[in-house]
């Protein structure tokens, strides 16, 4: 469904010279896939997410969705069919802006339409998109979101991210600022939409834990080279400890 072939990227930088980060790399993800990437800080997991997002140019190589090659296809462009939410809780959403504001762009995106007729949607149907969800959201739908906690501006990011069926789902580290038991609703909420609407996802996560238990294929990235590619009966059997010893021996 996605496939990543030949992927080089370097980068150039005056001072320290050049930086390759993946050489030939070669990926391919199926459809409804809900891959956790997990990999050493600066191994180019984020970079591999941009590159897919095309916020970052590959040196060279293709990407395919759906056998279609978007390589050359501009970010603006991409952005309709694969979303994403990043680590940062202020990045998904807009602050000065309602929920319901939020939630009526998310379900408008890409289209030129004006503010007012963007806002049409019913509080009952807006009340309905976050049915179900815990943090309260469904009762904050008129508070601007920057008075919104970390944990819901992400949940409310999550959705906002899926709520248009993108075909590809990016998660970069969406949980690593929240506190734990946060994190945890929020990863709950995730495993949901995923399966609902059966997107494509790619998570990278530096919790072991959450790359075991969700999801259906781990991958370790390291060193530009996949190291480590698990499916789901093989996820079932390895443990923290044995993931923690990968990192030890990779070099
Ligand atoms: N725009 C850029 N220009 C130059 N170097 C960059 C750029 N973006 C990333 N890099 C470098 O590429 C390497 C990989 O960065 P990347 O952010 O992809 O790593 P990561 O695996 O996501 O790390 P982390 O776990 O810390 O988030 C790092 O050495 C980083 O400094
Ligand atoms: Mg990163």
């Amino acid at each position: 469904m996605l496939k990543i072939q030949n992927l080089s990227k370097s980068f150039h930088n005056a001072h320290m010279g050049e930086n390759k980060l993946f050489t030939n790399l070669n990926l391919n993800i199926n459809k409804g896939d809900f891959v956790s990437i997990i990999g050493s800080n600066g191994t180019g997991k984020s970079t591999l997410l941009n590159i897919i997002s095309g916020i970052v140019e590959e040196t060279s190589g293709s990407i395919l969705l759906q056998g279609k090659d978007i390589t050359k296809m501009p970010e603006h462009k991409r952005t309709k069919i694969i979303s994403r939410v990043f680590q940062d809780t202020n990045l998904g959403t807009c602050g000065s802006m309602t929920v319901r504001e939020n939630l009526s762009l998310a379900l408008n995106k890409g289209k030129l339409i004006n503010f007012k007729y963007c806002l049409r949607y019913k509080t009952e149907y807006l009340e309905e998109l976050l049915d179900g969800i815990s943090l309260d959201l469904k009762k904050l739908l008129d508070v601007e979101v920057k008075y919104l906690s970390g944990g819901q501006r992400q949940a409310l990011s999550l959705i906002m991210a899926s709520i248009c069926n993108p075909k590809v789902l990016l998660l970069d580290e969406h949980t690593a600022a929240l506190d734990p038991k946060i994190s945890n609703e929020v990863m709950k909420l995730t495993e949901k939409i995923v399966k609902e609407k059966n997107i494509t996802t790619l998570m990278v996560t530096h919790n072991l834990k959450d790359a075991i238990q969700y999801g259906n294929r781990l991958i370790m990235l390291h060193r530009g080279e996949i190291i480590l590619d698990l499916d789901v009966e093989e996820k079932k059997k390895i443990t923290v400890e044995d993931i923690l010893k990968k990192f030890e021996y990779a070099v």
